[in-house]
């Protein structure tokens, strides 16, 4: 707490959050009430595609109210802004600091709009990590460990995979009976990883960059009246645990099955909706077949997954990065329109 009027009155200054994305390897698909998942995830953190909140606290300008300014790259973003709002209207009494404050937030994503990235889980992360600590700031309250859990379940609640953001690595959503502490509250990082997956790179393919016609969010409500969404739970949380077994075996050839297999059972679930659509391109469809020709060709462990979007991503060890990046730049140079080379990463970063 502040200790005077004056000091509450003080700009504070600025903080700034980098928060990377994620790619899902066995997929979050359908939520219930409260943003709780239907089933377990498990996903590996990106290094460069993330989203950095430069973030103000000023006086107020009135007495009650949140008082946001919300920009995307110095320019305001109703849409985005708004989601935001609504967000921190009904989260607000877990971030002191905009009961206090003004806040201006300034977002950029290092990765261009309708990459196939998933931005709300950066944004989100972002967004939940710079207000927490500005948060902690104003109750001069030190960070510690569970800084990175309280983040986590926050970002949770504005969406979903953006509480896999916190840590580095693999991580973990969902309670899951073969990993202590788990929860479908908040993420965990999987800790016992083995070396065959620590390198791990990831390109993507931008085979369409329109934006996308139907929101994560539409697709998850139509789960609810899926007629196979009952079986796909339980395969998820099972996969959840043979992925935590592999990612702490090595067992390579499993990691691919399980990572294929969430990828066109993803978009499967989506062609069996109700309101059935479909997001994959021709384009997709090349992709994956050049892909998987060049892996029983040169039985390099190159692996494909999809997000819910037409553009595929490439999963890879760093010892076969040159090989599959000649591929990716010969091969496949007719598929795509542009590729951005990433790798599993850090998590989240203060920079200042
Ligand atoms: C296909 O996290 O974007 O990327 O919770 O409604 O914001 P909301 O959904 P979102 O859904 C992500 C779905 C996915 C799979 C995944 O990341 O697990």
């Amino acid at each position: 707490m502040p200790a005077n009027k004056n000091s509450l009155n003080q700009k504070i200054g600025k903080i700034i959050w980098r928060c990377p994305s994620n790619i899902a390897i066995v997929k979050y698909w359908g939520k219930k009430e409260g943003q709780i998942p239907s089933n377990s995830s498990l996903s590996m953190t990106l290094s460069h595609s993330f989203t950095e909140i430069e973030l103000d606290f000023n006086d107020r300008k009135t007495t009650s109210g949140i008082e946001l300014d919300y920009f995307f790259e110095n320019k305001k973003n109703a849409e985005f802004e708004n989601r935001v709002r609504k967000y921190l209207d009904e989260q607000s009494g877990f971030f002191p600091v905009l009961n206090r404050y003004a806040v201006r937030m300034n977002s950029r994503n290092s990765f261009p709009h309708s990459a196939g990235i998933a931005s709300s889980a950066s944004a989100f992360g972002a967004v939940a990590l710079s207000l927490l600590d500005a948060s902690f700031i104003v109750n001069n309250q030190l960070l510690d460990d569970s800084f990175f859990r309280q983040s986590s379940e926050l970002a949770r609640k504005g969406s979903g995979s953006a509480c896999r953001s916190m840590y580095s690595g693999f991580v973990l959503w969902g309670k899951n009976e073969f990993m202590q502490g788990s929860s479908n509250e908040f993420a965990v990082p999987v800790l016992s990883v083995h070396d065959n997956f620590k390198r791990l790179h990831n390109a993507i393919l931008i085979v369409d960059n329109s934006p996308k016609k139907i929101s994560s969010s539409i697709g998850h409500s139509l789960m609810d009246q899926n007629v196979y969404a009952k079986s796909r739970f339980a395969q998820a949380n099972e996969r959840t645990s043979q992925l935590i077994k592999v990612l702490a075996n090595g067992d390579f050839e499993e990691f691919i099955k399980i990572a294929e297999s969430e990828a066109l059972t993803l978009h499967a679930m989506m062609m069996t909706s109700e309101n059935y659509y479909l997001l994959m391109k021709p384009g997709t469809l090349s992709a994956i077949n050049k892909i998987t020709t060049f892996r029983k060709e040169t039985g390099i462990p190159v692996c494909f997954t999809l997000d819910a979007g037409p553009n595929v991503h490439l999963l890879y060890p760093e010892a076969d990065k040159n090989k599959v990046e000649y591929f990716i730049k010969n091969d496949m140079k007719d598929n795509i329109g542009a590729v951005i080379f990433d790798k599993i990463g850090m998590g989240p970063q203060k920079i200042k």
